[in-house]
């Protein structure tokens, strides 16, 4: 197998440095790293798989004698759009973990165990969705090919650090009493029903994310999709309620076994010991985990799921690192 060189662009913020981790736990075939972030942090060192490396501002020019197979990003949106088509005309494949490319004909939005095929149409830059939309659709997927999904309701209860430093430090500083910076309000002991910006239609950023991608992924613009994204003072993980309305009848117990056998799911479902899944079972895993499976008995075929997994795991760097994993297995498969 050929060995590979990889940079990570945002390597020092909340997502950056989990995207280190997993590539420790995950061993590619990775020949050199590259590390790079803004002026703030260029210059800091950084321990990796036990050696030191030295953290790069980006710039235009950082690319000059570097040969970039992937670059993993996580630095923002206005970084992505600016940077991505910089390592793309270098021979770069980019994976982007921002919103900038999201929703972009050209770029796939890829989730590894739903739509792995979909990396093979890339142009040189692939997108990771949004945390909250790839634990829901791990869980949809394989409902959707069997009973074939007609409506979805979306609540969700996010951690705050999907909203990077900023916001785990505005719950570790509101919790001793301290001002909040980065929300709007304060999080500690409150819930904040506003993630990203509101649009003209009343919603959030965050909930039509949500109900775009969760229907470009799936590949079925055909759904009816409805969400209220909410900021809760939990640290990690996200959990969501997920009302699933479908054409088809369904049998309760044989859903639930799908759902067990389904990649990337554990199902933790058993109400009568108080089993089932919360945000601090799911901390530093890369599975989803669902329970409160439950018959919706007021339509005619419906379900109720509680949907739960790490939100700079899963819903952000394993799945980057996933996706990373398995266009090396396209490239080698050539
Ligand atoms: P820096 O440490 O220099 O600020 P988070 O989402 O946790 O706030 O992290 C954002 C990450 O993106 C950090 O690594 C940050 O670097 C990096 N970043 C922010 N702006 C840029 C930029 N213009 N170019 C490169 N990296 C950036």
């Amino acid at each position: 197998m050929k060995a590979y060189n990889l940079a990570v662009v945002g390597a020092t913020g909340m997502v950056g440095r989990k995207f280190l981790q997993i590539l420790e736990e995950k061993k590619l075939p990775i020949e050199n790293y590259y590390f790079f972030s803004s002026a703030r942090s260029a210059g800091k060192q950084i321990e990796f798989m036990g050696k030191k490396y030295t953290v790069e501002k980006l710039t235009e020019n950082a690319l000059d004698n570097k040969k970039i197979d992937i670059a993993l990003f996580s630095a923002g949106g206005s970084t992505s759009k600016k940077f991505a088509p910089v390592f793309v005309s270098k021979g770069s494949v980019v994976i982007d973990n921002s919103s900038a490319w999201r929703m972009d004909d050209k770029v796939p939005l890829v989730v590894p165990e739903v739509n792995p095929e979909a990396i093979k149409s890339h142009k040189g830059i692939i997108a990771n969705p949004n945390c909250s939309t790839i634990q829901a659709v791990v869980a949809l997927k394989p409902l959707h090919d069997k009973y074939k999904i007609k409506r979805i309701v979306y609540s969700t209860y996010q951690a705050v650090s999907g909203a990077g430093m900023g916001g785990y430090q505005d719950l570790e500083m509101g919790l001793k009493g301290e001002k909040p910076k980065k929300f709007p309000h304060p999080i500690a002991g409150n819930c904040l029903p506003h993630i990203d910006e509101f649009l003209p239609n009343g919603y959030t950023k965050e909930e039509m994310k949500m109900i775009n991608e969760t229907k470009k992924i799936l590949n079925d613009y055909s759904l009816k999709i409805t969400a209220t994204t909410v900021r809760v003072p939990v640290f990690h993980g996200h959990s969501e309620s997920i009302n699933v309305e479908f054409e088809r009848d369904f049998d309760l117990d044989e859903l639930k076994q799908t759902l067990s056998q389904a990649p990337g799911i554990i199902v933790i479902d058993n109400p009568e010991k108080l089993e089932y899944p919360m945000p601090i079972y799911a901390e530093d895993k890369d599975e989803v985990f669902v329970g409160r499976i439950r018959r919706d008995e007021s339509v005619k075929s419906g379900v109720n799921l509680w949907v739960v997994a790490d939100n700079i795991r899963k819903g952000a760097a394993t799945n980057t690192v996933q996706i990373a994993q398995q266009l090396i297995k396209f490239w080698e498969e050539r």
